[in-house]
């Protein structure tokens, strides 16, 4: 058995964050404590009805999974309905979740999970930042008390994907990411300890494409009635088809389980250590991820920006942990 780190997701669930989700519940090397919900993709309360659900699905129905944080506090919530589906999962329909939310809050479940394993857990977040926010505005503290952090999120020499600028999850909440990346900025300033978090931004997330060979693949291995596979088959025809509309190629940029995969295996993606700021109040640049490449502002680096993937090795390990549990879980009742 691999050692294991302990990851917390933090997530907008969404049809690639659920591939998060299945990854990390695939991956032997992860431990997955809990998943946190906030809103995006789609709202915060139907997002932690997609992760219990895929939890479900995944066998990991044991995970607890939070609902955080269902709207911002200064900005209207925005929702992507056309990029995920009316609820999230494209075109998948999965049985009702069986289990109970939890009784805590996203952020409080994320303070308190960190309090109890000080410098041992490592959240994910790969949705808007706001549950992280409002966690540390509970526990200033928490870039020490977590082992790591890591998010997808960011266009950091790359073009947006939500305005010519901005990447979804930080244009969803700017105010978020901006307080995140300032507090553990001034963090390791102050604390050899604290480590900078690992930021996964389109930069390198849309070189992991997702093609119908890679499901191909896997559905060579689990087979096409598998539970998992025909999922992923029913949540990947939407994702694609919004993908064929908007991007031109009939695939999927997988974001989130490359982020995932990344931190529990950082020799899959080579890392620039950089300032970066984020715009909060431009009319065409708010949500922009500010990159100091060139040192100009004379500021420590806050994060370390991946900003070169193994996307191919990437893909295989997706298509192997994934179908490893889909063949794992094949015959059991659902
Ligand atoms: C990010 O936005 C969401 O649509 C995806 O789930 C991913 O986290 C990519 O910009
Ligand atoms: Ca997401």
């Amino acid at each position: 058995m691999p050692q294991r780190t302990p990851i917390i997701l933090d997530v907008d669930t969404g049809i690639d964050d659920s591939l998060a989700l299945l990854y990390a519940a695939g991956s032997e090397d992860a431990e997955l404590v809990a998943a946190t919900c906030v809103f995006g993709n789609t709202e915060a309360a139907t997002a932690a009805r997609n992760t219990q659900m895929i939890l479900e699905l995944a066998g990991r129905g044991d995970v607890e999974v939070a609902l955080g944080c269902e709207q911002l506090l200064h900005r209207p919530l925005r929702t992507a309905p056309e990029t995920h589906g009316p609820l999230g999962l494209g075109h998948a329909e999965l049985p009702a979740p069986r289990g109970s939310l939890s009784p805590r809050s996203g952020p409080d479940l994320i303070v308190a999970e960190a309090r109890s394993r000080p410098g041992e857990i490592t959240l994910i977040t790969l949705g808007p930042l706001t549950n992280l926010a409002v966690a540390l505005e509970r526990e200033p503290d928490l870039p020490r008390l977590l082992g790591g952090y890591a998010l997808m999120g960011g266009a950091y020499r790359a073009s947006g994907n939500t305005t010519p600028t901005t990447e979804w999850n930080i244009h969803c909440d700017p105010d978020a990411a901006r307080a995140v990346f300032r507090a553990w900025g001034a963090a390791a300033a102050t604390n050899p300890a604290v480590s900078r978090p690992l930021a996964l931004g389109l930069d390198v997330t849309e070189q992991g494409i997702f093609l119908p060979s890679h499901l191909e693949r896997l559905t060579v291995r689990a087979g096409a009635a598998n539970p998992i596979v025909r999922y992923m088959t029913d949540a990947l025809r939407f994702y694609m088809e919004f993908h064929e509309r908007y991007d031109g190629f009939y695939g999927a940029f997988v974001h989130d389980p490359m982020a995932v995969a990344a931190t529990l295996d950082r020799t899959l993606v080579r890392t620039e250590a950089v300032h970066v700021d984020v715009e909060t109040s431009g009319d065409l640049t708010a949500g922009m991820t500010v990159a100091d490449w060139r040192h100009l502002t004379g500021q420590a680096p806050n994060l370390d920006v991946a900003v070169e993937a193994d996307a191919s090795t990437f893909l295989d390990r997706l298509i192997d942990r994934i179908g490893g549990l889909a063949v794992a879980r094949s015959g059991m009742a659902l």
